[in-house]
Order: C-alpha cells, then sequence, then structure tokens
C-alpha cells in the first residue's frame, strides 16, 4: 500500500468553546483531545503525522512536525499551510476534535478510496445540527457537493448523511484542486469540503466514532461516550461494576479482573489497580494511585501518588498522598497524609501490618515501621519503630458540671415549622 501522511488540523479558534482554552487541548476521559486524535491515526502506521496549529500553540510533543496557520482563513487555507511539510503520495485529513474516532474505521477509509482521487468518511446523524452535508450524485457513493450548516437552504439542512471531516487524498490530486477553492460563503472561508466534489463517499458503521467537538455539550457527550466504551472494556476483562454510569476510569487506567467497583468512583490517568480489590462508593483515586491484590478503598477516601500494598484497607473518610503502604495494613477512618508543606511535597512509609488509628495525622517525611502502631487521634511527626505504638494527642480532662454553663437551643420545633414561620411572616423592620 502506498504511504500515507496525516495531516490534523488544529489550527481553529474553537470560538464555539467559549473558554479561552485551546480545544485539541481539552481532556475526554483524562486524555487530550488531540492525543486521542494521534492514538487513532497511528494505528494506520502513517509516514508522518503532521499537525497545523496557530501562532499561539505548539503541539510538537504530540506529532512528528508542526506548521503554523497564520490566519485562520478555513480548513482549506489550513491544509495548504501543511502542503510544504507533505511528501507521501497520499494524505489523510483529520479535524482535531475528534477524539472518538478508531483506527478501524479510519483503516477502512484507507482501503475504500483507494484508487480514488479523494473519499470522506460519513455517517447518518438523527440531529446534523453544525456539520456540513453530504449531497450525492443521484444513487450513487460520490459526493456532488458538501453544503455547510450556514450556507444551506432549509431542503438541505433535512439531509442527515453528514461530512465527518475525515478526508484522504491523492497528494497531487488535492493539491492541484485547493488552488481552485474560494471564500465565497456565509462564513468567508476558504473550505475544504469545496475540494470535495466527486470524492467517494464512506460510510462509518458507528456513527459514534465521527462526533466532532465544537462546543462544551459535545465535550460532555463525548466523555460519555469515551467512559462507557473504557467501562465496557474493563468489564470485558472481568471488572465489576455496581453502577458504570456513575463510574468514571480515565483512559489510561488499568483495572485487574475480580475488582469490584462500587457507585460514584473515580479513578484517574495512570493509576493501576490490582486484582480482586474493592472500590468505593465514592472513592477518589487520583493519578499515579498502584495497588496490589485484594486491596479495600472504601467511601470518601482520595489518594494520589500512592503505592498500596496487597490486603491493605483504607475504609472511610482518608487522604493517603505521596505514599508507599505495604501489605496488610489497617489504615484508620479520617486518616490523613499531610504531604504538602506549601512548596513541596513529601513521602509517608507504612510498613507492612502495620495499624494507623482512626483520626491519625501522618506529618511527612515519616516513616511507620511495619507491625508498628499509631494510636486513635494522633498527630505523627517522628518515625515510629517496629513493634512501637506512637502517641500524640492530649491527655483528656473532663469538667463537672458544665451543663447550665452552656446556652442551649429548643430543638423540639421542627425544621418544617420554622421554615413555615421564616415564609409567612416577612422581616417588617
Ligand atoms: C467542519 C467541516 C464540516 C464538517 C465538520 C465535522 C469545513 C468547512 N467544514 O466544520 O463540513 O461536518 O467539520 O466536524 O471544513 N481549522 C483550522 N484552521 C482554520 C479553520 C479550521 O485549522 O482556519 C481546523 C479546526 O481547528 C478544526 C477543523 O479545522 O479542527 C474544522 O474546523 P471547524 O471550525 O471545527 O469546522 P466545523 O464547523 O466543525
Ligand atoms: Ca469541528
Amino acid at each position: 500500500m502506498s504511504e500515507i501522511d496525516v495531516v490534523i488540523l488544529a489550527a481553529g479558534k474553537g470560538s464555539r468553546m467559549k473558554d479561552n482554552f485551546p480545544k485539541p487541548l481539552h481532556e475526554v476521559a483524562g486524555l487530550p483531545i488531540l492525543e486521542w486524535v494521534c492514538r487513532a491515526v497511528r494505528k494506520i502506521e502513517p509516514h508522518k503525522i503532521i499537525a497545523v496549529q496557530s501562532a499561539s500553540e505548539d503541539f510538537a510533543s504530540y506529532v512528528d512536525e508542526t506548521v503554523v496557520q497564520a490566519q485562520q482563513l478555513g480548513s482549506a487555507d489550513a491544509l495548504q499551510a501543511a502542503f510544504s511539510k507533505v511528501d507521501a503520495e497520499k494524505i489523510l485529513v483529520i479535524n482535531g476534535d475528534m477524539p472518538l474516532v478508531t483506527g478501524d474505521v479510519l483503516a477502512d477509509l484507507v482501503a475504500k478510496g483507494e484508487g480514488f482521487d479523494a473519499a470522506v468518511l460519513t455517517t447518518s446523524l438523527k440531529h446534523p445540527f453544525g456539520y456540513g452535508r453530504i449531497i450525492p450524485v443521484g444513487q450513487r457513493n460520490v459526493v456532488e457537493q458538501i453544503v455547510e450548516e450556514k450556507d444551506a437552504t432549509d431542503d438541505q439542512r433535512q439531509i442527515q448523511l453528514i461530512n465527518s471531516g475525515i478526508y484522504l487524498f491523492r497528494t497531487e490530486y488535492i493539491k492541484r484542486t485547493i488552488s481552485q477553492v474560494t471564500a465565497n460563503n456565509a462564513q468567508k472561508e476558504f473550505y475544504l469540503t469545496d475540494a470535495l466534489p466527486g470524492a467517494r463517499i464512506v460510510q462509518a458503521d458507528d456513527w459514534r466514532d465521527l462526533l466532532g467537538v465544537n462546543d462544551q455539550k459535545q465535550l460532555a457527550d463525548a466523555n460519555q461516550v469515551a467512559r462507557k466504551r473504557i467501562n465496557e472494556q474493563l468489564m470485558a476483562n472481568g471488572v465489576s461494576m455496581i453502577d458504570p454510569q456513575s463510574t468514571y476510569i480515565d483512559a489510561n487506567v488499568v483495572v485487574g479482573a475480580g475488582t469490584v467497583i462500587k457507585p460514584g468512583t473515580v479513578i484517574e490517568r495512570d493509576s493501576v489497580i490490582g486484582a480482586d480489590n474493592e472500590i468505593g462508593p465514592y472513592a477518589h483515586l487520583r493519578e499515579n494511585t498502584v495497588t496490589g491484590t485484594d486491596v479495600h478503598i472504601g467511601n470518601f477516601v482520595e489518594t494520589k501518588n500512592a503505592e498500596i500494598g496487597a490486603h491493605t484497607h483504607i475504609g472511610h473518610l482518608t487522604y493517603v498522598g505521596d505514599a508507599r503502604i505495604g501489605e496488610s495494613v489497617n489504615i484508620g477512618a479520617g486518616t490523613i497524609f499531610v504531604n504538602y508543606d506549601g512548596k513541596n511535597k513529601h513521602i509517608t512509609k507504612v510498613g507492612d501490618h502495620a495499624f494507623i488509628g482512626s483520626n491519625t495525622k501522618l506529618i511527612a517525611p515519616v516513616d511507620i515501621a511495619r507491625e508498628a502502631i499509631t494510636a486513635a487521634g494522633s498527630t505523627i511527626t517522628a518515625d515510629v519503630a517496629e513493634h512501637a505504638m506512637g502517641i500524640a494527642r492530649q491527655r483528656q480532662t473532663n469538667k463537672p458540671e458544665f451543663w447550665d454553663r452552656l446556652p442551649h437551643e429548643d430543638f423540639a420545633q421542627t425544621y418544617r415549622e420554622k421554615k413555615r414561620q421564616e415564609n409567612q411572616a416577612p422581616d417588617e423592620s
């Protein structure tokens, strides 16, 4: 097969996002949209990947080469900016706002576009608003014209066949044709779609693969689809989820078989969760949380940069940051790993079988040895040796006959009665 250069169009202003943040760097399931696009295009083993960027962004770390489009004059102008870097026989062009695209759908375009000057990926959408519509030549799989939403007549807006923004071109053909594109349209832009008449139409099987992100709603939709795919993949590999809809797992996360994930759980970035864990409900496992087998992390526990050994329990209301925790450790409710001094992060180590009493503060850097104990309610600032117990709290004193010195409120009046009074008697003063 002939060699293909990929051009990712990513210089647009993203103005419909209304948020002053580069659209290609918005995250979907923990990865920038641009990274999703790059992962998909790498599957067709391109000769090289070129990103077209604006003068204010630099996407060099994602791709092989970048080129700046000086002014945002439209998608045809953007592709033209990349021509100086293209030397393969074919070009696959893709909008840089398509996080759900897969290698399979791109490979299909490459296969079915073979022998044509141009080919375009398409699908039918029930709600095609915003997309360019493809008008075919009669009943054939050939483009007569692509009309943008803003240029379309009411009749054309009824068309459900949309332009995905993914094209395959013979390089020689598109270099020759693109110079004929004019900006004679509603947006006064050079539309790449005006170079598409005559192109082969290639239908995608799953319309979701072709969803573009132009506004915040579409970003949320893309996240939902990506997360559903991630969860289904994990379940296929033996992970149990009580409620997949309320389980938020990033693309790079690994979860071992037999692990049960309970509702409201978030697992982020490059976390690696072992087999047979029980996670959640309402656990927040942030970047680089690594657990052994049979770990239990319960409700309202947040972890970050934490290694947690096999059979360890962290049941409730706890923050674990920059921690190296051994095997079969018990971390009591309300424990805080105090890792941050305002400038630097410090590490806390907890050895195998250690017992951390409830409401312990572990002020890092600090080492709790194996089979060591901290007494509940302690603020631990010094290392605790093997088999020792660290206790660091005030002794209790009781003040007798204190009751009458405390002001009391009458709780007999119900909340509803109070509300009724508030809402019926406006303040006249
Ligand atoms: C584009 C297509 C539309 C298609 C839709 C699919 C055109 C004219 N229209 O519309 O038919 O249905 O994608 O999602 O192409 N860009 C630049 N420089 C520019 C303008 C755009 O690099 O001067 C880039 C953008 O960053 C974006 C891509 O080109 O990645 C498409 O631009 P966008 O404004 O998102 O076009 P759509 O209106 O979505
Ligand atoms: Ca778009």
